[in-house]
């Protein structure tokens, strides 16, 4: 894994969908109540295999699957009452679909929430997230970028690297 730090950004390469679920893991050791995490990337990036690393590295019981036709997909740690969301606003036409869904009510010091196609629900994102930009770069291989917003997300960034 190539990895490239500059300021609250950082560019990572994974060349296997297991190496994308790891680095979810490590990433999601790290993850605690409030964090919110945006995962963008056209269909078939890789944003649902960087969840399951994701849920896992934080104590998930279940094993995370496509939210793609529920929208939102509660997991239970394996001790304690926070909880880890997995949303996928895919099939949202916009902000006012997200309201009426009630989603930024996610939005809470016990919970974790991940976000596939953040860029649907922008007004009612929290302004301190990290977000995750995956591209196919071809065959197996992903580009992830990194942006962190505020220091809670900067520092989520570093656990990356610190182990
Ligand atoms: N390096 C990689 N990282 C993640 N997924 C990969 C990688 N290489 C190939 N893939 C494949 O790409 C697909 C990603 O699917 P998924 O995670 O559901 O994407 P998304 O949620 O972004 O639509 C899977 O079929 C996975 O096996
Ligand atoms: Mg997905």
């Amino acid at each position: 894994m190539d990895v490239n730090v500059e300021h609250s950004d950082a560019v990572l390469v994974t060349n296997t969908p297991s190496e994308t679920e790891h680095l979810g893991e490590l990433l999601g050791a790290h993850l605690r109540g409030g964090d919110v995490l945006c995962l963008s990337g056209t269909l078939g990036a890789g944003k649902t295999c960087l969840v399951r690393g994701l849920a896992r590295g934080w104590g998930a019981i279940e094993h995370p699957t496509s939210p793609t036709f529920t929208l939102i997909n509660e997991y239970r740690h394996s001790k304690g009452s926070q909880r880890f969301y997995h949303v996928d606003c895919y099939r949202l036409s916009g902000a006012a679909d997200a309201w009426t869904t009630g989603l930024e009510e996610l939005f809470d010091p016990a919970n974790v929430v991940t976000i596939e196609w953040p860029e649907r629900i922008l007004e009612i994102l929290p302004a301190e997230h990290l977000w995750v930009d995956i591209r196919d770069l071809g065959d197996t291989s992903r580009e992830l970028t990194l942006a962190a917003s505020g220091h809670r997300a900067l520092d989520l960034l570093r656990s990356i690297w610190q182990g």
